[in-house]
């Protein structure tokens, strides 16, 4: 086989879990890629930190960057915007694929980020980014290019659904449920991002924008965390049949002037209890997706946590892999002129 360089920058909760799969999975990738995957090493803010996963420690460097340079595939995963943004565009120029998980700069600079990568021909690929686990943007940008999506909705932050169903199913305080997602490994850095639906509008700016072909701006999609909500709420909806999920909702609508446009948004929303999103329990993820042709479609799985995320890097990380060995460009990802974004009017509070 071909040998071809993996930087992995970023050795947390998912970059941990990523470094094990290469190096215990070496031959099985081996053999998917059709290239020798070899871990060149591991970009960290501190040498010192303690690490989920006992990795050899002349792997590891502070100085990402050289790294960056003489890498044939880089899988970013320290999250955050720099210097995650620039490395990634280094990488990019000097030609090589680049995987990420980070959808806090996917949905800043996605568009930026798929234009270098196809200046260059290189290919940048983020499946991880959204729903963790769950293969969706895959689906959406291949499986379902020939179709006319109407709507995509669905859980897509894991700690938020996992604190909620902790208080309704446990009787947590929103506090311990918190902490107990902290140490599954759930929540970002920064747990606002979480907690405050950021990170979930993210995510439906990222599936926004792939579904409906067109670039939708993380500022455009209605955004409500679930900070403000109470033990005591959660205990009136379940008393009246429902529960509480933090949704994410984008879809294609008519506005009352006849104008054709994209709207999102994130809000805490009351879910019956015999409705499919009411037993999506713990750190899991749904999102239902409906097409003019296909009809609906449900894609449920793990929404957050290391390994689970892990799996989708390494799926990207072999794709990327295989097209180093057959050459040609990436799979384009930049947007074109698309629909308009139409402001949210109304948020229900029942879904
Ligand atoms: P962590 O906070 O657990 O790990 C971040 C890693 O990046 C650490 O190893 C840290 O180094 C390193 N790092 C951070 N900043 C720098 C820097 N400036 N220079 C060098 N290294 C740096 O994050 P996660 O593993 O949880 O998440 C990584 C990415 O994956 C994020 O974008 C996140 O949004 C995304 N993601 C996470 C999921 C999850 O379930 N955790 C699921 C899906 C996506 P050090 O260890 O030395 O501090
Ligand atoms: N913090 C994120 C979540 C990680 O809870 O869903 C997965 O993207």
């Amino acid at each position: 086989y071909r040998d071809l360089r993996v930087a992995l920058l970023g050795c947390g909760s998912v970059g941990a879990q990523v470094a094990r799969l290469i190096l215990e999975h070496g031959d099985e990738l081996a053999a998917r890629a059709g290239a020798r995957l070899s871990l060149a090493g591991i970009a960290v803010r501190n040498l010192d930190s303690p690490r989920d996963v006992e990795l050899p420690q002349e792997l590891f460097t502070v100085d990402a960057e050289r790294l960056v340079q003489s890498a044939d595939i880089v899988i970013e995963l320290m999250g955050g915007i720099e210097p995650a943004k620039t490395l990634i565009l280094q990488a990019l120029r000097g030609g090589a694929d680049v995987v990420t998980a980070n959808k806090a700069l996917i949905a800043a600079h996605g568009p930026e980020l798929a234009e270098a990568a196809e200046q260059v021909g290189a290919q940048l690929s983020y499946e991880a980014a959204v729903a963790a686990a769950i293969p969706i943007l895959r689906p959406l940008r291949e499986s379902l290019a020939g179709d006319h999506i109407t709507r995509v909705l669905g859980i897509v932050n894991g700690s938020t659904n996992y604190i909620l169903d902790r208080m309704d199913r446990f009787g947590d305080s929103s506090e311990d449920a918190m902490r107990l997602a902290s140490e599954l490994g759930y929540l970002e850095a920064d747990p606002t991002l979480d907690v405050e639906g950021y990170d979930a509008a993210q995510k439906a700016t990222i599936l926004a924008s792939i579904a409906f072909h067109t670039e939708v701006p993380v500022d455009a999609v209605y955004r409500e965390g679930i900070s403000n909500i109470t033990a005591a709420q959660i205990e009136a909806a379940k008393h009246a049949g429902y529960v509480i999920k933090l949704l994410a909702i984008a879809e294609r609508l008519t506005s009352a002037d006849g104008t054709d446009g994209v709207s999102a948004r994130v809000y805490p929303a009351l879910i019956s209890r015999d409705h499919p999103l009411a037993v999506v329990y713990g750190g899991k993820n749904a999102v239902f997706v409906e097409a003019e042709s296909a009809g609906e479609l449900m894609f449920y799985g793990a929404g957050a946590g290391g390994a689970e995320t892990a799996s989708a890097v390494l799926g990207d990380l072999v794709s990327a892999a295989r097209r180093h060995v057959v050459g040609g460009p990436g799979i384009p990802g930049s947007l074109h002129a698309g629909l308009p974004i139409l402001p949210v009017t109304e948020v229900t509070t029942a879904y």
